[in-house]
């Protein structure tokens, strides 16, 4: 079994004279959590309805699990589970209808406790006797992603999977989603929705007007080990005098917080210099905290919005 899920390579749509979708190219690995994130009309939905056939490919191609969906459809499709608009139902069936019917159209033989399998994982078991006009938009929602891994799929598309749920229901969709990637499931998932994202992705790749622009791990992100510039707060006995310290030896931003905290604004290896310049000036440190970068701010960095609005 191939170790990469997904590899889209140059994946184009072109309407008209509009590349909606510019020659994206990324991969997901073997039960990884992969974020599409952009704006509104960036192309996240065009790009996943490229992956699971949904709509014809301008050029790029696309493989599951090793296999090309030009070459291997069926192969290629059967390994892919997916939630795209919104799933649709029979809503006069009971959820536990909708399953059985969904499983005799499936490909794949399926054996019969899948269903209760599925259910327990979406912890829908209670509601299964319902019919589905019954259910909340967050029990269709888990109906829906019941659905999309009754078959066993290698990976799951989801396409902006927590609209419509409550932070209740979002924060189970999350453990349920690591749950799944930890059995060695991959997911690709996309939402404009950063601070959601930040929490659920291992990876992410950002989409602007169609173009991939940057992908990285969101430990990169978050973590305190790159090399750009964040605040770190040193806590010491007295502001004035480290501010004062600060600013002979270096160029950082600094600012007071209170009488005994200061923020400066640096990279990670700075800190220790900093620490050695307050020290000899006689200054007693006594907490190096980092401030950690949210997914938002990397993104504006990265999409240089930030950087629009500072110039305004
Ligand atoms: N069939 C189509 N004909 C013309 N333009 C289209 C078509 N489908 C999508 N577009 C355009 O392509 C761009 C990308 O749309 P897409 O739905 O992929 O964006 P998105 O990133 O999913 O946005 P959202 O966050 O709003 O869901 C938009 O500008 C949209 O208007
Ligand atoms: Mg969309």
């Amino acid at each position: 079994m191939s170790e990469i899920a997904l590899s889209v390579k140059g994946l184009t749509k072109q309407i008209r004279s509009k590349k909606i979708v510019d020659n994206v190219s990324f991969e997901v690995k073997k039960g990884e959590i992969f974020g599409l994130l952009g704006p509104n009309g960036a192309g996240k939905t065009t790009i996943i309805r490229m992956i699971v056939s949904l709509i014809k490919r301008t050029s790029g191609e696309v493989y599951i699990s090793g296999k090309s969906l030009d070459e291997d459809f069926k192969g290629a499709m059967n390994e892919i589970g997916a939630i795209v608009e919104n799933p649709e139902f029979y809503s006069y069936m009971t959820g536990y209808q909708n399953l059985v019917h969904y499983k005799r159209m499936s490909r794949k033989e399926i054996p019969e406790e899948k269903i209760m399998e599925v259910a327990g994982l979406v912890k829908l078991e209670g509601a299964l006797k319902q019919k589905v006009k019954t259910y909340s938009l967050g029990m269709r929602q888990r109906l829906g992603v019941a659905q999309a891994i009754l078959h066993s799929p290698f990976l799951l598309v989801l396409d902006e999977p927590t609209n419509g749920l409550d932070p209740q229901g979002i924060r189970e969709f999350r453990d349920y989603l690591r749950t799944l990637a930890a059995s060695g499931v991959s997911v690709l998932v996309s939402s404009h929705l950063l601070s959601e994202m930040e929490l659920m992705c291992d990876r992410y790749a950002i989409i602007e007007k169609g173009k991939l622009i940057h992908i990285e791990t969101m430990e990169e992100t978050t973590g305190i080990q790159n090399n750009s510039l964040r605040d770190i707060i040193f806590t010491t006995d007295n502001s004035a005098m480290a501010i004062q310290a600060i600013e002979k030896q270096f160029d950082f931003a600094v600012s007071t917080m209170d009488s005994s905290r200061i923020t400066v604004s640096a990279a990670y290896e700075d800190a220790a210099k900093i620490n050695e310049t307050l020290v000899k000036s006689g200054c007693k440190v006594y907490e190096i905290a980092f401030e950690k970068k949210t997914l938002e701010e990397r993104f504006l960095e990265l999409t240089n919005h930030g950087e629009e609005v500072e110039n305004k």
